[in-house]
């Protein structure tokens, strides 16, 4: 072979080359027709780096009636599987068709949902059921990887699975349900309470009708899960508030905020159950005193508890706290009463 054609060949060999090349990188920059076998396609390319750049989103739903600790659990465990939770609130028509009448109304439920400090968005009158238009809504519009419920089945009147489309897409995934609380448990309890009603008696152990039938087993892990641990910086405003905070409602998260709001560190005292016992009467509490901590600990206005708070406060209650930094002055204390 002459060097003239050798040559001829090289540049022939150059110029496919380039082409082939080219169209390659072109083909995957359109994302039109099938790149080379090594290259994956465009699509799966910007769905990668999309993945890997953008927050995962997760979304629970519920009714969220008389919300309590079960709940809150719930929403942890539902965050902790992603970086941002979307809260599906369903409607109270819904509810009222599916499971019966809700006792607290959407606009009260809202507020306790988006109370819970691992909650980022709350979409109000959500479906009972994952349809195919909410899911497609979920996926599209609020761009949800994961459609996430506790591991009790949610069954239609029908008898069919609530989350059966949200299964079959590939999209859902599971919670432990928290076991000894529930809605209808807590009815319960108040049913019970009201039955006996006032003057009953307080039993040996010194607590309440409805704090006696709790089936609630607090553990040390369960109360960290909850905590911010975090406490006040040196300069920091400390508000405290103390209360029985029995059936957390709507009311108890207003009265936090506007506390919150007074400083830089919210510390809330919870009353032990006899203390309630004694100034409220023999029926109360409903929720003993670790289920009422753990549902004011889940309030995103809250920094600390002190669980068990003695009625009557003292500086050397702060210092024992130790609080006693900041409260060293105890300039920057404010109470509420
Ligand atoms: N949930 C939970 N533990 C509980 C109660 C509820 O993990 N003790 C979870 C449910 O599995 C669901 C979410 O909280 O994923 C919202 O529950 P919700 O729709 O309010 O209703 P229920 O499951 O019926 O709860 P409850 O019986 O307390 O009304």
């Amino acid at each position: 072979m002459d060097s003239a054609s050798s040559s001829a060949r090289t540049v022939a060999a150059c110029v496919i080359g380039g082409i082939v090349l080219g169209a390659s990188v072109v083909a995957l920059h359109l994302g039109a027709g099938p790149a080379a076998p090594s290259l994956p396609p465009v699509e799966a390319l910007r769905r990668r780096f999309r993945r890997r750049h953008r927050p995962v989103r997760v979304y629970m739903d519920g009714c969220f009636d008389m919300m309590h600790y079960g709940h809150c659990n719930a929403l942890r465990q539902a965050r902790a599987l992603g970086d941002e939770l979307v809260v599906g609130v369903v409607s109270d028509d819904e509810i009222t068709a599916n499971k019966g009448p809700p006792v607290t109304p959407l606009h009260e439920r809202m507020k306790m949902v988006r109370a819970v400090k691992w909650v980022d968005d709350v979409i109000p009158d959500a479906p009972y059921a994952i349809t195919e238009d909410f899911m497609n809504k979920l996926f599209n519009e609020y761009n949800i990887d994961y459609i996430i419920h506790g591991d009790d089945p949610c069954l239609l009147p029908d008898g069919t699975d609530a989350y059966a489309l949200a299964k079959k897409a590939g999209r859902y995934k599971q919670i432990k349900r928290t076991e000894g609380v529930s809605t209808t448990d807590i009815v319960g309890r108040m049913l019970l309470c009201f039955s006996h009603g006032h003057g009953q008696n307080i039993d040996d152990s010194g607590f309440g009708n409805g704090t006696k039938i709790s089936h609630f087993l607090p553990t040390s892990r369960r109360i960290v899960q909850f905590s911010n641990g975090r406490g006040p910086g040196p300069d920091s405003r400390v508000v405290y508030i103390d209360g029985a905070f029995d059936l957390f409602h709507a009311g108890h998260v207003e009265i936090l905020r506007l506390a919150r709001g007074l400083g830089d560190f919210l510390l809330v005292g919870i009353h032990t159950d006899q203390t309630i016992s004694s100034t409220r009467g023999p029926h109360r509490p409903i929720m003993n005193l670790h289920e009422r901590s753990l549902s004011v600990l889940a309030c995103r206005y809250v920094d600390e508890v002190i669980i068990g708070a003695p009625w009557h406060i003292s500086k050397d209650m702060f210092v024992t706290c130790e609080l006693g930094l900041s409260l060293g002055k105890l300039g920057p204390l404010i109470y509420i009463c």
